[in-house]
């Protein structure tokens, strides 16, 4: 049977204003995959970078990359989900700014009781990526509790999620933010220091709290306007684990820089090649839930938003308005 459901869509990359509510057909799952209907949907920067086309996808495109409902549907082959389970994702493809879908299941984990849909709709993508990055994306030697590490943009989605779990590792995290008020929330969210990056040089900061050492991995999601000064953030052997272009992407750049500045490593993550598997999304969704169930991790929901005023909830994002995580209710 196929159902009629409300969702955002654009025809051709642009700004907000390209993002059109429409009703779109919803069918049966195929095998292996769920249709879901979304209680919340999160926002994330990836949005924005697929609405304007810096991250090409086919055209006319759904957008979003996050959500949690109740599962209605499952097709062949599908064990882990069954009708009626709450449930919650992040993953490709994009979608999830709708009132339900039919999408693959392997993405999908079931949610527990205890975690509401736009806690869930709040942390699903940018809480993995916080996991994969503070315990899978690190320095040579690894990170000992004490160990420095810096992380922009600490008082957004993903940033509050790290700072928090950064803490609870036993880690000192140094954020940037954009304000003194940002700068006081990521404070007040485990970050041990963090640098009002518009008024302060992050990198002679840096320098100075580590007293002139350098942090052994800087964790990147500003792209082109934080590149440079964050490579010269790292002691020798450190890591570039560069994560996104909130600012721009990090232009063409000589390798050979790396050597004088002390052997330095980079790696250009990505949350998708992580949760490639069902098994891989699974063992990161259990952390992530163990850790924001035992109360180390608070999700802050900043911003809710209808569906229907999606533009203005990219607006915000992009002016660098929002703090902690939005969801968009449809
Ligand atoms: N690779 C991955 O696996 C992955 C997964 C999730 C997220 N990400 C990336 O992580 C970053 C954070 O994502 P999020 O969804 O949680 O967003 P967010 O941090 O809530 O919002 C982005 C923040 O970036 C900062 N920023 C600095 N320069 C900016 C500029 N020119 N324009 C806009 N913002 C600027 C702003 O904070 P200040 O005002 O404090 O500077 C802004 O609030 C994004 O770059 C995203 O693409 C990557």
């Amino acid at each position: 049977m196929t159902q009629t459901v409300r969702a955002i869509r654009i025809e051709e990359f642009g700004g907000p204003e390209k993002m059109k509510l429409v009703e779109v057909p919803v069918g049966e799952p195929g095998p292996g995959e769920v249709r879901i209907r979304h209680h919340a949907c999160g926002l994330n920067f990836i949005d924005v970078y697929q609405r304007t086309g810096l991250y090409a996808n086919p055209l006319p495109l759904q957008l979003g990359m996050e959500g949690a409902g109740v599962i209605e549907a499952v097709g062949d082959g599908v064990t882990h989900l069954k009708a009626g389970d709450r449930a919650a994702y992040a993953s490709n493809p994009p979608g999830a700014y709708s009132e339900a879908r039919v999408m693959p299941a392997k993405c999908v984990v079931k949610l527990p009781a205890d975690i509401a849909f736009d806690t869930a709709a709040g942390m699903m993508l940018k809480g993995l990526t916080a996991q994969y990055l503070l315990k899978k994306t690190l320095p040579q030697g690894g990170l000992q509790p004490g160990d420095h590490v810096l992380f922009h943009a600490a008082a957004g989605g993903v940033g509050l999620l790290a700072c928090q779990w950064a803490k609870a590792l036993g880690l000192k995290l140094i954020g940037t933010a954009g304000s003194d008020a940002k700068c006081d929330l990521a404070l007040a969210h485990g970050a041990a220091h963090c640098i009002n990056y518009q008024r302060e040089n992050f990198t002679q900061r840096v320098k100075e709290i580590t007293g002139g050492q350098g942090v052994k991995v800087v964790y990147d999601s500003i792209g082109k306007d934080t590149f440079e000064g964050s490579l010269d953030c790292l002691r020798p052997f450190g890591l570039l684990a560069s994560f996104g272009n909130a600012s721009g992407p990090v232009p063409p750049f000589a390798i050979g820089q790396l050597g004088p500045k002390g052997s330095l490593h980079i790696t250009r993550a990505t949350l998708f090649t992580h949760i490639a598997t069902r098994e891989s999304t699974q063992a990161m969704a259990e952390d992530l839930f163990a850790v924001v169930q035992s109360g180390a991790v608070k999700v802050r929901i900043d911003q809710r938003y209808a569906l229907a005023d999606v533009a203005q909830a990219h607006r915000d994002l992009e002016a660098r308005k929002t703090t902690g995580s939005s969801v968009l209710v449809p």
